[in-house]
């Protein structure tokens, strides 16, 4: 039987301050992806400055050569570290696992800042996306909307055996790793 291509490997890198229009055109596309109005997203996205945020550490993942979504993570506090931006390109969306691999390198580097949970504020459409993460309701919070979201928090524990190479995650087209 022939075998199936794999999807492009994910790979996360350190975004850079040069890169922030690019940043912030990727996560208007990637929340206007759930059908918000349009100018209302656009205006979200121009005010957005992950790098003019004091303990953010902004990363970019890169699909087949292509900033493909980014994610921006706070230093912990408490004990937990708060995962403040995921936005994947639409066009990658439920496919590329890019997604999962923002959200996982997420937790080790929160593991290595020596946090124990990852919290998130979820957008309503995406709490299927957390919880296939492992992360569970932990209650709810008033959005910059003015809407009320979900908290999603995971517990994190330090791998149980040597991970693949950092910042590298593979899957082919069913879904395996
Ligand atoms: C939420 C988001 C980051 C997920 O990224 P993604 O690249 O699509 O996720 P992946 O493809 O890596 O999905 C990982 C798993 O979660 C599942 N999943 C992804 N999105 C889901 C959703 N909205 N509901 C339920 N399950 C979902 C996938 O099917 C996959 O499951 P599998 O491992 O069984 O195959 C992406 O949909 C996105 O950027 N959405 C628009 C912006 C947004 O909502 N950002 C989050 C703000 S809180």
């Amino acid at each position: 039987m022939a075998e199936r291509p794999e999807a492009p490997a994910v790979s996360i890198r350190p975004a850079v301050a040069a890169e922030l229009a690019r940043l912030r055109a990727l996560a208007a596309a990637s929340k206007g992806y759930w059908g918000y109005e349009a100018e209302l997203v656009a205006s979200w996205a121009a005010g957005l400055d992950p790098f003019a945020r004091p303990g953010w550490a902004v990363f970019a993942a890169e699909c087949g050569g292509l900033l493909s979504g980014w994610m921006a993570l706070a230093a912990p506090r408490d004990g937990t570290c708060v995962l403040e931006q995921l936005w994947v390109d639409p066009a990658l969306i439920r496919g590329s696992g890019v997604g999962s691999a923002l959200y996982r390198y997420a937790c080790t580097r929160a593991l290595l800042l020596g946090a124990t949970c990852l919290e998130c504020e979820s957008d309503p459409n995406a709490i299927g996306f957390y919880e296939r993460m492992g992360a569970k309701t932990s209650g709810e919070r008033r959005s910059e909307w003015g809407r009320m979201l979900p908290v999603m928090r995971l517990a994190l524990a330090p791998p149980a055996r040597d991970p693949a190479a950092p910042g590298e995650h593979r899957r082919d087209r069913d879904g395996r790793r």
